[in-house]
């Protein structure tokens, strides 16, 4: 799976290499350990990285932080069980299972394949990672129960990268998960991101010069998830989405980042005005914490029709009917099916009539086929339900034609 095709699909995976790098000029002893595990050096395209002096400086300190206040919650917990959702190349796993605790980390199927190889070499047990599309819930439920007793679910850094249709999904699964484990709990940074990025920019430079250092922050991640990031969700006010939590039935509660007195690694090479400014903003009530408020219901794959394509070309015409989940997961399946055919069509009509979810990645793809194409109107969209229609039009990437 681990081809051009799924790379393209879901290029936001791309990003988390860029985590791994910043904990690792943060001077991390696990992270410069595990950037050498994934060779970093040899997948982080430096392209992606936005070499200027500010950014070289102020991205260890704000992963620093992320990172590290996520882990401090992780400890306090109790729990000894870890499902990191959308992990990344996150060196977590190692720091954990060292300690250890029983670490899950689910990621696209790019992503965990590659990491399962480092694992091998490892000999660790405890860490493992596993295929996965957060808005898919048995694929989560898979890596869940990979684990027995309560579970800390942790989500780091996925948030803009999804639509807002999705993220209700991801925290709908989430939810319905805790409720199945007593004594498991969650923690995220995500719908605090932006203003962790801001307490942080904000506590380092002078007032004239943080919407330029905030705004190169979020051009960079975009550049490099490919214009991966959502605004819709990456700009939602956090009470917003404390509400939307709640509603789907979650307990939560928002908690300093760090505890008073925590030290940062970037604190040796900061004066002592900016280390009290950075003391104060680390110590923001940002991180998201949470449990089951009762049972929840989500809907699993027994309820839906499974992922299928059935294809048939003619005339220079391919015309493809979506069966099930278009997602991460299966979304790659669809481009397979399209550039296989390419030099034998010019025209493409998708039918969605039994297709049950679209997420960015199926979304991307649309997207994708229809630039190969060329020209408008050469893929056409058909027969979507008002729910997929809905996830379609949400996503400003595509245009569809009925
Ligand atoms: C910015 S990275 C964050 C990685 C890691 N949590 C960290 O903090 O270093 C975003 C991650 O989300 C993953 N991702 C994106 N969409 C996903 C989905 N639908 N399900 C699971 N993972 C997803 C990407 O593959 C990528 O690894």
């Amino acid at each position: 799976m681990s081809d051009a095709i799924a790379k393209k699909t879901n290029a936001a995976f791309q990003t988390a290499k860029l985590t791994s790098y910043w904990l690792e000029l943060a001077g991390l002893p696990e992270a410069v350990e595990y950037s050498r595990l994934i060779h970093l050096d040899q997948e982080l395209d430096p392209k992606m990285i936005l070499h200027s002096r500010d950014m070289c400086f102020l991205n260890p300190v704000i992963h620093e932080i992320r990172y590290g206040s996520i882990n401090a919650f992780i400890e306090r917990s109790g729990c000894r069980n870890i499902l990191d959702i959308a992990c990344g190349y996150s060196p977590r796993g190692l720091l954990f299972a060292r300690k250890g605790y029983h670490y899950v980390g689910a990621d696209l199927p790019v992503v965990a394949e590659q990491l399962c190889e480092v694992v091998r070499e490892l000999h660790l047990e405890g860490l493992e990672y596993v295929g996965a599309d957060a808005t898919n819930y048995d694929s989560l439920k898979a890596a869940f129960d990979r684990m027995s007793g309560p579970v800390c679910i942790v989500v780091e850094g996925l948030g803009m990268y999804l639509s807002a249709h999705e993220a209700e999904t991801v925290r709908r699964n989430i939810t319905c998960l805790l409720s199945e484990r007593e004594g498991s709990c969650y923690v995220t940074t995500d719908p605090g991101n932006g203003y962790l990025f801001h307490a942080v920019i904000t506590s380092l430079y002078p007032p004239n010069q943080t919407m330029m250092r905030f705004g190169q922050l979020f051009e960079m991640y975009n550049w490099a998830s490919d214009g991966g990031i959502t605004y819709e969700t990456a700009k939602r006010p956090i009470e917003d989405d404390i509400e939307m939590y709640r509603r789907i039935g979650m307990t939560v509660e928002m908690v300093p980042l760090l505890p008073e007195g925590t030290r940062l690694r970037a604190f040796d090479r900061l004066p002592e005005e900016a280390v009290q400014a950075l003391s104060k903003a680390m110590t923001k009530p940002l991180l998201l914490t949470g449990s089951a408020a009762g049972v929840v219901s989500v809907k699993t794959e027994k309820d839906e029709v499974p992922f299928s394509l059935e294809s048939k070309k003619t005339d220079g015409m391919l015309q493809i009917k979506v069966s099930g989940r278009l997602d991460s997961l299966s979304a790659p399946e669809l481009m397979r099916c399209f550039e296989s055919s390419r030099d034998e069509i010019d025209r493409v009509v998708i039918d969605l009539s039994d297709t049950s979810f679209v997420s960015a990645a199926g979304g991307r793809v649309f997207y994708q086929i229809r630039k190969a194409l060329g020209e408008d109107n050469r893929l056409i969209l058909k027969g979507q339900s008002g729910e997929v229609a809905q996830e379609i039009e949400t996503d400003d990437i595509i245009r569809h034609v009925d």
